[in-house]
């Protein structure tokens, strides 16, 4: 997989252990140049701090996935500096393990507007200008929560929003493939060692989980990176519509 001269944006990038992270690694050790987009801007700044460290091309943004102004103001001004957008990696997003007769209004919309409605903002933004390219790599981050019902941390706002991801991900596939854009997404199983659960899940959880995995192990951010650094590359060029799952066998259907 050969990245050089590819411009790769990557949401939710600013975690210090996450899947963002992982990615702009694989991406920039193949020749990208890669965009950290974070609404912890502090945190993205300082993840292409240590790309750049290492030799790689990286810069870090903030950017808040549920302001529509503020994705449209900064895509234009991405494309601008740039030329162009590339690749595009939706992985900014949140989990909570609320149980539904708990769920709150708020809280359902909070997982929604960043996991589901900024996912939205962010593609149509770049869509725009990959389509001027004629050409463009959408990955979006889903869950096996959002194909099995949760059962991992999330609660079912959580895998509602996933599921959403997934479909919103095919239609997408289906208009934007005239225009050499391919659009898939990942679905993780539980990945050990982010941000996302935000220490609630226990040890004990864990280890229950893993006994349920074929593979007998959680994921780590590579087990994803490398997913999607395939997807992201000119050889996966005929794959669209489709959606990887990586679960370590947790769920076969
Ligand atoms: N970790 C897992 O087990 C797992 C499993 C399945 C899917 N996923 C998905 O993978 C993606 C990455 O998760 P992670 O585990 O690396 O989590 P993480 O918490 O380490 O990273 C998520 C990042 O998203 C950012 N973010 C949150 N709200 C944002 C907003 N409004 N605008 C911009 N950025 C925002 C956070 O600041 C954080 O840096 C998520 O979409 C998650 O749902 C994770």
């Amino acid at each position: 997989m050969d990245f050089e001269g590819k411009v790769a944006l990557i949401t939710g990038g600013g975690s210090e252990k996450g899947i963002g992270r992982a990615t702009a690694l694989k991406l920039s050790e193949r020749g990208a140049t890669v965009i950290l987009a974070d609404v912890n801007g502090e945190g993205a700044k300082k993840v292409a701090e240590g790309i750049k460290k290492d030799g790689g091309n990286a810069i870090g943004i903030t950017i808040d996935v549920t302001d529509y102004k503020q994705v449209n103001e900064t895509v234009k001004q991405l494309k601008d500096e740039h030329g162009k957008i590339d690749i595009l990696v939706n992985n900014a997003g949140i989990s909570r393990p609320t149980r539904v007769l708990d769920i709150t209004e708020d809280e359902w919309d909070l997982v929604f507007d960043i996991n589901m409605k900024g996912l939205f903002f962010v593609t149509q933004a770049v869509l725009k200008s990959m389509k001027e390219e004629k050409y463009g790599r959408v990955i979006n981050l889903s869950s096996v929560s959002g194909k099995r019902g949760g059962g991992i941390f999330g609660g079912s706002h959580y895998s509602a929003a996933k599921a959403g991801v997934t479909g919103f991900t095919k239609a997408i596939a289906r208009e934007m493939a005239e225009f050499n854009i391919t659009c898939n997404t990942v679905a993780p199983g539980l990945v050990g060692g982010t941000n996302i659960t935000g220490g609630l899940l226990t040890e004990e959880a864990e280890k229950e989980i893993i006994k349920s995995i074929p593979l007998k192990r959680v994921g780590s951010v590579d087990d994803i990176a490398y997913s999607i650094a395939f997807l992201a590359s000119e050889e996966a060029g005929y794959i669209t519509g489709e959606e990887l799952d990586i679960n370590g066998g947790s769920h076969i259907d």
